[in-house]
């Protein structure tokens, strides 16, 4: 075959594939199967626990009632703070966030643990509390502490900022935890930690306060969790805890 018979050959062969693939668009339009509608956005999801957090929502939240509530030798988690901070194993630079962070009792150990050059989220739903912990802060000089007051559905924390989440006392008191957990999954960093300390809740076991304050078990609490993206690391051995339990979990 000569070169321009070669020619004429790859130009017919180059308009007969553009005249199949106009013929195969104008096919797929004709078709009589019509698009499928997009999918209907989920439902909000609803409270597990209506109104636990009544209290810390009410505009007129005493705080010096809840220092004595929280920070109080008789309470676990303040009794023994400062294995709990220990345990953590925070270091100068890292961006820390304390969820329900509450009176501050665990934001303010934070803060020299993290240094100036680290963060201290300090994150909670009640103004009250929120507003409180940004007069502490600037009363002891901490500018690495940041004050957010949040939503019962989001931390409202930037995306990939935190290193480390610290939920002590208060993953009993998220409304909706699918919503939130997605939210601090989003605040972590790829690799950032998620840790989780709260009450044991076993019938026969816990005390009928616990149990009709507390919606959820260990177990109920790792599966909720996992379900939310996050990889289970490890339960912690907290022998001088008997009350609660520290379960430990990473962002893929
Ligand atoms: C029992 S207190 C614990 C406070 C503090 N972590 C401590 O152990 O002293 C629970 C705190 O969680 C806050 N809280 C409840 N739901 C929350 C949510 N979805 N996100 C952030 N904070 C929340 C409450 O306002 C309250 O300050």
């Amino acid at each position: 075959m000569s070169l321009r018979d070669l020619r004429v050959a790859l130009a017919a062969a180059a308009r007969s594939f553009t005249l199949a693939a106009a013929l195969a668009a104008a096919l797929a339009g004709c078709s009589s199967v019509p698009p499928a509608p997009p999918a209907p956005p989920p439902p909000p999801e609803e409270s597990v626990k209506p109104g636990i957090n009544k209290d810390f929502l009410d505009p007129a939240l005493d705080i010096a009632k809840y220092e004595q509530r929280f920070e109080v030798e008789s309470r676990e988690v303040f009794a023994q703070r400062e294995r709990v901070v220990a345990l953590l194993g925070l270091r100068p630079g890292l961006a820390v966030a304390d969820i329900g962070a509450g009176t501050g009792l665990y934001t303010l150990l934070f803060a020299p643990q993290v240094g100036p050059k680290g963060r201290v989220f300090a994150v909670d739903i009640a103004k009250n509390f929120v507003d409180h912990l940004r007069a502490e802060a600037a009363a002891a000089q901490l500018p690495q502490i940041e004050p957010v007051l949040c939503t019962e559905r989001s931390v409202e924390l930037p995306p990939a900022s935190v290193d480390l989440a610290f939920v002590c006392d208060t993953y009993h008191h998220f409304e909706f935890p699918r919503s939130t957990l997605a939210s601090i999954r989003t605040a972590l960093r790829p690799g950032g930690e998620l840790v989780i300390l709260d009450f044991i809740r076993e019938p026969g076991v816990s005390s009928e306060w616990i149990l009709g304050h507390v919606r959820a078990s260990e177990a109920v609490v790792r599966q909720e969790i996992e379900a939310a993206g996050f990889e289970f690391v490890r339960r912690e051995e907290t022998p001088y805890l008997r009350e609660n339990y520290v379960l430990r979990f990473r962002r893929p």
